[in-house]
């Protein structure tokens, strides 16, 4: 497997990867227009099912056997919902519930779009210092982007991030490269690197970033391992691993440098049930630990009932409404209450 550091900071649709992360991408242009845009193919997808109007000729015997269309099955029918021909932001009533701060990350009114594709339209939105907090929206709508501009892989065409008070675009590389210290990235399937066991994989970090000696690496790759319960695994290699222990030794390493903030961008994808809550558990419970502040992007709401502390919904580029876990589960707004039910029934289509 080719594990030279790479550049991909415009490669939003692969899942981050720690090469990602310690390499510095040249800035982009404001407007990255002749970039090719990558649309999500929802080809599954509505497909008007109503029959064209059969031409009949003169004398001919009426086609009762083709006048149904054929069908796809699960296709379902859904009239355009009315709120939302009229204004596509009908329901991001901008609702925020006990919002005061202090904020350990702040996007303020974020543009970013790739070509002409539109992806945070007008973004603003405050992530609550210490806690654990989700961010939770439709597939494509720009989560992965909006972490990526968390971490300086990517930057806005217009409006501010702000780290713990820095504002991420205008940071000079090198302090962009130290404020990227601060963050711990679980990626998606952990991305251990395939060549090294465990141990080395979780020390990778440390022997990247800082200068302290083996002996004292030791300690805290082995507390961060026994934290996991991967003790037992530490000379294996990643392919050795199931997906569940290869999550919790990715935990591990974006644990190793004490980061103020650690961002998971799926966690749970690929785990079945019962995995997911035991990740679930260990995320609450190395938060319990060790304080900071905890970005869970999720499509699992069982994972967001579990650990989220407050949740913000986007949609559209914006946020939908963002606050306590528990006011948004009660919330009357029909897109929240239809995300968060998982239900068919509600505003959201598979536009
Ligand atoms: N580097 C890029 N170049 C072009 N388009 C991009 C790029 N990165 C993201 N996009 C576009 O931004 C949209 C949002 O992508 P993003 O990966 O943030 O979605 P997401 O909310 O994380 O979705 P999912 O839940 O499926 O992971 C994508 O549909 C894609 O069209
Ligand atoms: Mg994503």
């Amino acid at each position: 497997m080719d594990e030279t550091p790479r550049n991909t900071g415009d490669d939003s649709l692969e899942p981050m990867r720690p090469e990602d992360f310690d390499t510095i991408p040249p800035r982009e242009p404001a407007n990255p227009g002749d970039r090719g845009m990558i649309e999500e193919a929802d080809d599954l997808f509505l497909e008007a099912t109503e029959a064209p109007a059969q031409p009949v000729a003169a004398g001919a015997a009426p086609v009762a056997a083709v006048a149904e269309p054929p069908r796809k099955k699960g296709v379902v029918i859904r009239e355009p919902d009315p709120l939302l021909e009229a204004n596509e932001y009908a329901y991001h009533n901008g609702e925020t519930h006990d919002l005061t701060g202090p904020f350990a990350i702040e996007f303020k009114n974020v543009h970013k779009a790739f070509g002409s594709n539109k992806i945070l339209r007008g973004l603003d939105l405050a992530i609550p210092e210490g806690r654990v907090s989700m961010i939770l929206g439709p597939s494509g709508t720009g989560k992965s982007v909006c972490i990526k501009h968390m971490v300086g892989l990517l930057f806005p065409d217009q409006g501010d991030v702000i780290v713990k008070g820095q504002s991420v675009p205008s940071l000079p590389d090198e302090d962009l490269f130290e404020l990227r210290k601060r963050f711990g990235v679980l990626f998606q399937d952990g991305a251990l690197f395939g060549s090294m066991n465990l141990y080395d994989n979780v020390a990778f970090p440390l022997r990247q970033h800082t200068d302290k000696g083996e002996r004292e690496i030791k300690d805290i790759v082995d507390r961060r391992l026994n934290e996991v319960g991967l003790i037992p695994a530490r000379d294996k290699y990643p392919n050795e691993l199931s997906g569940g222990m290869r999550k919790r030794a990715g935990l591990a390493r974006a644990l190793v440098l004490d980061p103020d903030i650690v961002l998971f961008d799926e966690p749970d994808s690929g785990l079945d049930p019962v995995r997911t809550a035991l990740l679930c558990e260990l995320i609450e419970e190395v938060h319990a630990e060790n304080g900071g502040t905890y970005i869970v992007i999720t499509h699992d709401i069982m994972s967001a009932r579990r650990v989220a502390e407050h949740i913000a919904v986007l949609w559209k580029g914006r946020i939908v409404e963002s606050g306590p876990a528990e006011d948004l589960f009660n919330s009357p707004n029909p897109f929240v209450r239809q995300f968060l039910t998982g239900e068919a029934d509600g505003p959201l289509g598979m536009e």
